[in-house]
C-alpha cells in the first residue's frame, strides 16, 4: 500500500503535516548539533578556554561564506568535548530534539579525528554516542545508528590509522563517511580506506557534490562504491550524471539550510530541491549542522516548503518516504516505517 490521495490535503495543512509525519534523518554530524549554551556549559566543566566571550558573541559568529569558514567555527566548538559523558549529553541533546521532530530512524556522523588529535581516546567517543543511542531507543522510541566520519582535508594514511582504532567498535557503528573540506580533496584519495571499510562489511557514504565539481559525485560513486551521496546538490549540473543517479537509485541526503547558510544557493527560493525530485531522484532532508544552520529536521522542511510552492503534500510524502528507503535499516522496519508515514498522510486526507 502506499498513499496516493495528495489532492485531497489542503495546501494550508501543510506545515502541520511536515512537522507530524514520521521521517528519517540520514545526514546529521553530531558535532554540528552542540547548541552555543551546551559549548560553553562543557567548556567550564572541562576547563577549556573559548575565544568567544559568551553565548550571544559566539552565536554571532555564525555568519559563513563557504564550507571552509563555517569548519573554521564547527571545529573550534568540538574543543570542547573531552569526556565520554560530554559525547553522551551531546548525542543525547539531539536525540530529543530528533525524537520531538518525529524522526524514527537516525543516521548520526561523527569525527572521531576532531577528538583523537585533542588525545581524547576514540573509545571515549563512541562509548559515549553508543550509550546515548541505546538511551533513546530505550526512552524515546527512535532508532539511532553511527557513521564514522573521515576528514577529507587530512590524509589517507590518517584515515587509516582511524579506522584500525576503531575497528575494535565495528559493532558500535554502521558505516563510514567523508566530510570537511571539499575541494581540493577528491575522493579517489580515500580509495584504499574505502574499501578497507567495505570489506570489514561497513557501509559507505561521502560527501560530494556540496562545493565540489559533479565529478567528485562520479568518483565517490566508482572510487569508493558509495551506497548514498551527501548533498549531491551540484548533481544538476550534469545532465548525464543525473540519469545515472535516477537509474542506480542513488540517495542524495540534501540539507537545504545548511546550502543557504553555506552560500551554495543564495536564497532558499533558489535551491533546486524541487527540480532534483522532479528529475527522479531520490533525495531527502536533512539538517547537517542544525545548532550552526539555523534548525533541526522540521525547521529545514517547513522553511524549505515555505520558500518553494512547487513543494507540496506529493513531495512531503517521497522526501519522508525516500528517508526510510534510503536508511540503512532492514526492509521489516522499513515497511513498517513506511505504513505508520502512510497513516499519517491518509489521516491528513481525512481530516481535510
Ligand atoms: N560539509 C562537509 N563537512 C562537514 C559538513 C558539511 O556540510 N558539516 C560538518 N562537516
Ligand atoms: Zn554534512
Amino acid at each position: 500500500m502506499s498513499f496516493t490521495a495528495f489532492d485531497k490535503i489542503p495546501h494550508d495543512r501543510l506545515p502541520a503535516l511536515l512537522r507530524d509525519m514520521p521521517k528519517a534523518e540520514l545526514h546529521l554530524h553530531i558535532e554540528g548539533s552542540l547548541e552555543p549554551e551546551l559549548i560553553f556549559a562543557l567548556a567550564q566543566r572541562n576547563g577549556v578556554a573559548l575565544p568567544y566571550a559568551s553565548v550571544e558573541a559566539l552565536r554571532a559568529a555564525y555568519a559563513f561564506t563557504d564550507l571552509q569558514s563555517f569548519l573554521d567555527i564547527y571545529y573550534a566548538g568540538a574543543s570542547v568535548l573531552l569526556k565520554e559523558q560530554d559525547f553522551f549529553d551531546m548525542a543525547w541533546a539531539y536525540l530529543q530534539r530528533a525524537a520531538a521532530d518525529n524522526v524514527l530512524h537516525a543516521e548520526v556522523f561523527f569525527d572521531p579525528q576532531t577528538h583523537t588529535a585533542r588525545g581524547v581516546p576514540v573509545a571515549a567517543v563512541i562509548q559515549g554516542l553508543e550509550h546515548a543511542c541505546r538511551r533513546a531507543h530505550q526512552e524515546l522510541r527512535i532508532s539511532a545508528k553511527l557513521i564514522l566520519c573521515f576528514l577529507r582535508h587530512l590524509s589517507e594514511d590518517e584515515a587509516l590509522a582511524t579506522l584500525d582504532e576503531a575497528l575494535p567498535h565495528k559493532h558500535h557503528f554502521i558505516g563510514v563517511g567523508l566530510d570537511s573540506s571539499e575541494r581540493g580533496h577528491p575522493p579517489e584519495k580515500f580509495a584504499r580506506v574505502f574499501a578497507k571499510a567495505r570489506a570489514a562489511g561497513l557501509h559507505v557514504v561521502a560527501h560530494a557534490g556540496e562545493e565540489g565539481p559533479p565529478q567528485y559525485i562520479r568518483s565517490a560513486l566508482d572510487v569508493l562504491k558509495v551506497e548514498r551521496i551527501d548533498h549531491g546538490v551540484r548533481s544538476a549540473e550534469d545532465p548525464l550524471l543525473v540519469q545515472r543517479l535516477v537509474k542506480e537509485g542513488v540517495p542524495l541526503t540534501v540539507c537545504p539550510l545548511s546550502n543557504v547558510k553555506l552560500c551554495v544557493f543564495k536564497t532558499m527560493a533558489e535551491h533546486n530541491l524541487p527540480a532534483l525530485l522532479a528529475a527522479g531522484l531520490k533525495a531527502t532532508i536533512n539538517s547537517d549542522d542544525p545548532a550552526y544552520f539555523g534548525g533541526y529536521v522540521n525547521q529545514n522542511f517547513v522553511e524549505t516548503f515555505a520558500a518553494l510552492p512547487q513543494l507540496g503534500a506529493r513531495e512531503a510524502y517521497t522526501l519522508a518516504r525516500n528517508s526510510f528507503e534510503a536508511s540503512f535499516a532492514d526492509a521489516g522496519a522499513k515497511s513498517h516505517w513506511i505504513k505508520q508515514l502512510d497513516l499519517a498522510f491518509e489521516e491528513a486526507a481525512r481530516v481535510g
